[in-house]
């Protein structure tokens, strides 16, 4: 996620860009940073917020009609002055800003650098740009040197990965090239102006006149117009569109709230995250952020977990998966508890901090605690350059993308993802799993946020049930095995956002005391998804509904069984059992999502909450 802006017209460029990135800052506010071009490009970038960037340049008197801005969510490469966009070419020829991951950066760099290149950033986006300008520099095409768009389509073709990029070149300086693959474009057509941006946002106070580039597109745009064709160099049609959104709702998408909005984004907040690591066809799997300590991990004799909140859930299903698939000894602490309670922790051990906001008080404080016990202590993290990552030797990053909203949603599942690829890995390597096991795996990941993608399909029929329990106090969320700790995760989001009581429990648990809170006032939402426990899960149903208690059942599509139990059936795809988490958990986010909406809460910034509590 990041925010892209250019611009190129009858007004001053820099009151257009740094207008248009304060709009785009919601989607990443690790740095920011402005180019124009003229006689020669005038580049001016910082880490820090847009207005950090506009107090740099607010004595500049910086004149042009011409230019481009980004503000940066870092995949590669911390949050730093030389990491901002935009980045320019070694040799001057190219800017460009980018939104995306080059998943194949790392080989196009080593190819660069036995060239003579030169990086002066650790980005991907910087590489592009040098790849770029190689291109430029040494190819021809019947003798005589590329255009700078054919220098830019031949390097695209050569990249593997998602981009949005707008691109300025020395040697053609009228003109932006605008290029999409997996990262949104739009193009705003204004009198005589163009526009371009990462979404509508910046652009509707302009003009309602809009192009949304597809996957391939290359758009040549100047004051003589535009020009639009794909990476095979085939002329396409621009498809131009009205818009009627409101401003608010754009910067939300058209959602309502950001929650709804990061609920919807975990089909590409999954993929993002496994973008460059799996690899279906060619069974791959590799985390790059493991390397330098991966031959301690597969030999860990002890795994710990310690994290707050929503991550604590994400390690709790952690724990079923590395003990599963690579039968290390795992436990999971709340960083709270594990600070305080003088643990007992080896030299070797590993421990693994789990945050989205990489700054929670009491994880960060249970990191040193390890440290200084000597065990192996890595993160997984949402926010790069954040705290954690940078108080653990090593660490997954969830590319996610920013999430707004205090109940953490996609951010929990590019988590489960992130340990379910380190589970596998580690399983792979120590024999944990079999070969055919670990391949089957991948394609189960793989096929994940097509399943979500179904379950949020069925939004309206998991509404009209927030419809129905939203006015009770109390409820109770049970789920066995790897869904326990979705219950635990599905309690918590209606508690923080709806504010009625709710307790997760495992299934077999209730009948150990809570089966005394059954009555019919009382919903049970109960993950019954098929698997090793099916039969048990039918029976503590039967236990709730003796008890007339409302039985609210998430199952796997097609199941017959429960459907004659429950007063209300959720239906999710079919998924191996170490996988369901990451579909079961869709509908109890959704369920509490209306609820809370039903309620009139502030569903983004519940009452007495943060989205990062960077308190004890
Ligand atoms: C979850 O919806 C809450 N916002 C909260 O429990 C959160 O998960 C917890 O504070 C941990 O935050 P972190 O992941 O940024 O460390
Ligand atoms: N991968 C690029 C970087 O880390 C772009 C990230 C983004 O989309 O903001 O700088």
């Amino acid at each position: 996620m990041c925010g892209i802006v250019g611009y190129i017209g009858k007004r001053q460029a820099c009151e257009v860009l740094i207008k248009g990135l304060k709009r785009l800052e919601y989607r990443g506010y690790d740095s920011a940073g402005v180019a124009f071009s003229g006689d020669s490009f005038r580049i001016y970038k910082c880490k820090g917020k847009v207005s950090d960037l506009e107090e740099q340049l607010k004595d500049k008197n910086i004149n042009g009609c011409m230019g481009m801005g980004h503000t940066r969510w870092a995949t590669h490469g911390e949050p730093t002055n030389n990491n901002a966009h935009p980045h320019q070419s070694m040799n001057g020829k190219f800017v460009i800003i980018h939104n995306g991951i080059i998943e194949n950066y790392a080989k196009l760099k080593s190819g660069l650098e036995k060239e003579g290149y030169k990086f002066a950033s650790e980005t991907d986006t910087e590489v592009l740009a040098n790849l770029i300008e190689y291109v430029y520099l040494h190819n021809q095409n019947n003798g005589d040197s590329l255009s700078c768009v054919d220098a830019v389509r031949v390097a695209l073709n050569m990249v593997e990965g998602a981009y949005g990029l707008v691109i300025m070149s020395e040697d053609n300086p009228e003109k932006l090239i605008a290029a999409r693959k997996g990262s949104p474009l739009v193009i705003g057509i204004g009198r005589g102006e163009y526009f371009i941006a990462s979404d509508a946002t910046p652009i509707i106070e302009y003009t309602n006149s809009v192009i949304y580039l597809n996957d391939d597109d290359i758009a040549v745009i100047g004051l003589d117009g535009l020009n639009l064709t794909n990476l095979k160099k085939v002329k396409q049609i621009p498809n131009i569109k009205k818009i009627d959104l409101k401003l608010d709702e754009i910067e939300k998408n058209g959602f309502e709230h950001y929650m709804l909005k990061e609920i919807y984004e975990q089909p590409r907040a999954i993929r993002d995250t496994y973008r460059g690591r799996l690899n279906f066809e060619s069974k791959y799997l590799k985390l790059g952020g493991l390397h330098n300590v991966f031959s301690e991990l597969k030999e860990a004799k002890r795994i710990m977990i310690i994290a707050c909140g929503t991550s604590w859930h994400a390690g709790l299903v952690g724990e079923y998966l590395f003990e599963e698939f690579t039968r290390i000894p795992t436990e999971v602490e709340y960083a709270s508890e594990f600070r305080y309670r003088n643990p007992v922790i080896n030299k070797g051990d590993l421990v693994i901090a789990i945050s989205q906001s990489g700054e929670t008080a009491d994880t960060l404080a249970a990191i040193q605690l390890a440290k200084k016990a000597g065990a192996i202590v890595i993160g997984i993290c949402n926010v790069v350059g954040s705290s954690i990552p940078r108080e653990t030797i090593a660490g997954v990053y969830t590319h996610a993308g920013p999430e707004i909203g205090v109940a953490s949603t996609k951010a929990f599942t590019a988590q489960v993802t992130v340990l379910t690829m380190m589970a596998m890995a580690i399983g792979q390597a120590n024999q944990g799993l079999t070969e055919k096991e670990f391949e089957d795996l991948i394609g189960e990941l793989y096929a994940i946020p097509d399943k979500i993608e179904k379950i949020l399909n069925t939004s309206n029929h998991i509404k009209d049930i927030a419809e129905k329990i939203k006015d009770s106090t109390n409820s109770l969320y049970l789920g066995r095995g790897y869904l326990f700790p979705v219950a635990l995760e599905g309690a918590l989001k209606l508690k923080e956002i709806s504010y009625i009581h709710a307790e997760g429990y495992p299934a077999a648990e209730m009948k150990h005391g809570p089966i005394a809170l059954i009555d019919e006032k009382m919903p049970v939402i109960v993950l019954a998804t098929k698997d090793h426990s099916y039969d048990k899960i039918v029976s503590n149903i039967q236990e709730v509904k003796a008890r007339k208690g409302c039985i609210i059942a998430i199952v796997t599509e097609g199941d017959t069984t429960i459907k004659e139990m429950a007063d209300y059936v959720i239906e999710v795809p079919q998924s191996d059992f170490a996988l369901a988490p990451l579909l079961t958990v869709v509908p109890l986010q959704l369920l509490s999502y209306y609820i809370a909406v039903y309620r009139g809460c502030n569903v983004d910034q519940p009452r007495n909450l943060a989205k990062s509590v960077t308190v004890e």
